[in-house]
């Protein structure tokens, strides 16, 4: 009997030493292992119980049971310590972490250039009134051609080298103008609007020519509706486009079948008043076709050219935003490529 009491007062000495020397978790389950575990020195002193009278086992064995219960206290306590260190250590370093900071590896989205510009100028035009419609690009002869007054042997067919479908009568529409017919037919006027959207061309494709592009097309139809309401118009939309009040304009005529008087309008260079490689030198950059909407055309959307008259222009939305933001070749507006987009 004494001992197995020496026994067990040795016991609790050797694991409350040790308990002290254990300063990370592994080395406490070490010792949990050690002293309480199912081969452990608690475990160990059950056989010696055998060796002792009833009456002895009656008063060992409530002493091994807390010795069991004293360790496995002990332990716990221990274990609520080092967790609590471990936290706190884990807290520290996590201290200046900043949830908020750049991660230089992300990669941001932006939009496109022509996005920027299309805001830009469904801004504009919302603001004078101008409502904003969409045009269909698969399109019919009579959209594109017949209504436009080009009819089927004009040689203005020529100056659009035009996609064909398949199926007899339909092409991809080779200028947003198609959007006027269909316009004056839904609608009467006062009429005023523009139209952004992808025209086709069957040419050849280099720095400054692609097979798809994209047009700004308006139009504005009343009853006393001028030259010069159409210039103010496209005045005011280039010099806030551009940023720059200075702006001016330069008149030239133009033939196309759609308008009487067609025009075509130049602006000043938004980017140098001496010359400079955008205006290549000229100080006049060309930015699109304008003119008085031709009275067959208002008859083909179904308005009396007798009562409305109306102004319509056709600027090329990719010729602005290479502009805007100085692209020199046209083929990296479609190119998908990362590094061009990545820019903007
Ligand atoms: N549709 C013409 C083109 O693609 C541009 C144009 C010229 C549109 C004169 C117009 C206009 O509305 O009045 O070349």
């Amino acid at each position: 009997m004494n001992t197995l009491l020496l026994a067990i007062k040795k016991i609790h000495t050797a694991c409350l030493e040790s308990l002290a020397l254990s300063t990370t978790l592994e080395s406490l389950e070490q010792v949990r292992v050690t002293f309480l575990g199912r081969k452990g020195k608690v475990s160990e002193l059950m056989p010696s119980l055998s060796a002792l009278s009833l009456e002895e086992k009656r008063e060992a064995g409530p002493l091994i049971n807390d010795l069991k219960k004293n360790l496995e206290f002990l332990c716990e306590q221990k274990k609520q310590t080092l967790v609590k260190e471990r936290l706190s250590a884990q807290e520290e370093l996590l201290k200046d972490f900043d949830v908020t900071a750049y991660t230089p590896g992300r990669m941001q989205g932006s939009l496109h250039p022509y996005t920027h510009v299309t805001h830009i100028l469904t801004t504009l035009f919302s603001s004078l009134g101008f409502a904003i419609v969409d045009g269909p690009e698969v399109e019919t002869d009579f959209y594109n051609f017949e209504a436009l007054n080009i009819p089927k042997d004009h040689p203005a067919r020529d100056m659009q080298d035009t996609f064909w479908l398949k199926i007899p009568g339909l092409l991809l529409r080779t200028q947003t103008s198609n959007v006027q017919i269909h316009e004056m037919q839904k609608n009467t006027p006062p009429l005023a609007l523009i139209s952004i959207g992808r025209v086709y061309r069957n040419e050849a494709t280099d720095a400054s020519h692609d097979y798809m592009f994209q047009q700004c097309e308006g139009m504005f139809i009343d009853k006393h509706v001028s030259l010069s309401h159409l210039i103010g118009t496209i005045k005011f939309f280039l010099q806030k486009l551009f940023d720059n009040k200075t702006i001016e304009l330069r008149i030239r005529p133009g033939y196309f079948p759609f308008v009487e008087p067609g025009i075509e309008i130049d602006a000043s260079c938004p980017f140098c008043t001496q010359g400079c490689s955008t205006c290549k030198y000229n100080r006049w950059i060309e930015m699109g076709g304008a003119g008085l909407i031709h009275p067959h055309v208002l008859k083909a959307g179904g308005i009396d050219p007798e009562t409305y008259r109306g102004f319509a222009f056709g600027f090329g939305l990719t010729r602005l935003v290479m502009l805007k933001y100085g692209i020199s070749d046209i083929r990296l507006l479609h190119s998908c490529s990362m590094e061009f987009l990545k820019q903007f």
